[in-house]
């Protein structure tokens, strides 16, 4: 674990999949209000992060980044202070590169990425009591030189300022051809990096990495990077997309799904529905603490696939615990079976195990464990 930084995986909330370019402080503040009024702050969300499209697209005139003024009218400073006021942290999102994102697709004016402008950039998020910066590679040149320059830069900004920033970027998106998460490891770089291109609140697009990608896809993506996964130093397989519209949008049980397997990865739990306006079924899945306890684990190793089955994940908790999720992919409900030996689980034991979402207890039976799991869920089992 790095000093100040945290050595588990960061829990909060982000604008983008829900408000894009239509953020306002008045949002920012009504989803803040939001997790703590219903105790998802206390569950651990707490980084509240103002995505791309906060920033006036000039810089002022010392050269330093100045909030749009018709939709931050307080500034970040006082926003800032706001989250800190309620116990929350404050993220904020800047370019690579010349340009955010958004500036590169057209999509909002101005150049006012940061690449260049890093120290200055650095002390204006320091002065503003920023505790999380993404950081987001947009440019058409992919050439990973420049990348690993200009995410060291901004690393090394950071660091001068000597304030305790977790530093989340993404090398891996709006980049033509990049294989996801491939050939460099990132990990003494950033607290957290992006391995694959943008979820979209879907199952699959059954997309290649130039895509938007849905949610079974990025599990795909992920299992190969488990070994890079440490405290302080995690893979960001991009944010929840539970309770987040979508087209054709996401079951519950693929909700479900979605939280079992970021938290078997050991990743980064990001909400981004709209939390003031969030179904019960919503709430219950963001805020299981069983599941959420798993996801913290102090010793942040992450899950991989059992004997190569990617339906099969099995996770080390704590010194001698195991967590072990079966997801049925298929398109009708059927029993799902572990065995004991795949496990590493030899001898004379008797191994009981619990679901983490439903608490309901399983017992092995010659030498296997059997659970039925509805379509495309995710039965999540704490073994005992
Ligand atoms: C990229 C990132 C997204 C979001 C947008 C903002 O696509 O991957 O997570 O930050 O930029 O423009």
């Amino acid at each position: 674990a790095i000093e100040g930084l945290p050595a588990v995986p960061p829990m909060g909330w982000n604008s983008w999949n829900t408000f894009g370019c239509n953020i306002t402080e008045q949002i920012v503040r009504e989803q803040a209000d939001a997790l703590v009024a219903t105790g998802l702050r206390d569950a651990g969300y707490r980084h509240v992060i103002v995505d791309d499209c906060w920033a006036a697209p000039l810089r002022a005139a010392d050269g330093s980044l100045q909030a749009e003024p018709s939709r931050f009218p307080s500034g970040m400073a006082a926003l800032g202070q706001y989250l800190h006021e309620r116990g929350l942290k404050f993220g904020l999102y800047s370019g690579a590169s010349d340009q955010t994102c958004t500036q590169l697709l057209g999509t909002y004016p101005g150049s006012t990425g940061s690449r260049g402008h890093e120290e200055q950039d650095a002390r204006t998020f320091a002065d503003w009591q920023v505790d999380y910066l993404k950081y987001d590679w947009c440019s058409s040149d992919s050439d990973h030189g420049e990348q690993v320059t200009a995410f060291t830069a901004m690393r090394d900004a950071i660091r001068d300022t000597g304030r305790p920033i977790v530093y989340s970027i993404n090398p891996n998106s709006g980049v033509a051809d990049m294989v996801p998460g491939a050939e460099f490891d990132w990990g003494g770089v950033a607290t957290m990096t992006r391995i694959t291109n943008d979820i979209a609140p879907v199952w699959s697009t059954n997309a290649d990495s130039s895509g938007p990608q849905g949610v079974i896809d990025i599990v795909d993506a992920a299992q190969a990077l488990a070994a890079r996964v440490g405290p302080s130093a995690f893979n960001d397989p991009d944010m929840l997309v539970v309770g987040v519209d979508g087209n054709p949008g996401l079951t519950l049980a693929q909700q479900r799904t979605q939280m079992s397997m970021w938290a078997m990865m050991a990743a980064p739990l990001i909400a981004g529905n709209d939390l003031t306006r969030m179904s019960t079924q919503t709430l219950d899945l963001l805020r299981n603490r069983a599941v959420i306890a798993i996801d913290q684990d102090e010793r942040v190793s992450a899950g991989a696939p059992v004997d190569d089955d990617a339906e099969i994940w099995a996770r080390a908790i704590g010194e001698k615990g195991l967590v072990v999720s079966l997801t049925n992919r298929d398109d009708h409900p059927r029993p799902m079976s572990v065995s004991l030996s795949s496990l590493g689980l030899v001898g004379d034991v008797t191994v009981s195990a619990i679901d983490a979402w439903t608490g309901r207890r399983y017992q092995a039976e010659a030498g296997e464990i059997t659970v039925d799991v509805g379509v495309n869920d995710t039965v999540l089992l704490q073994i005992a």
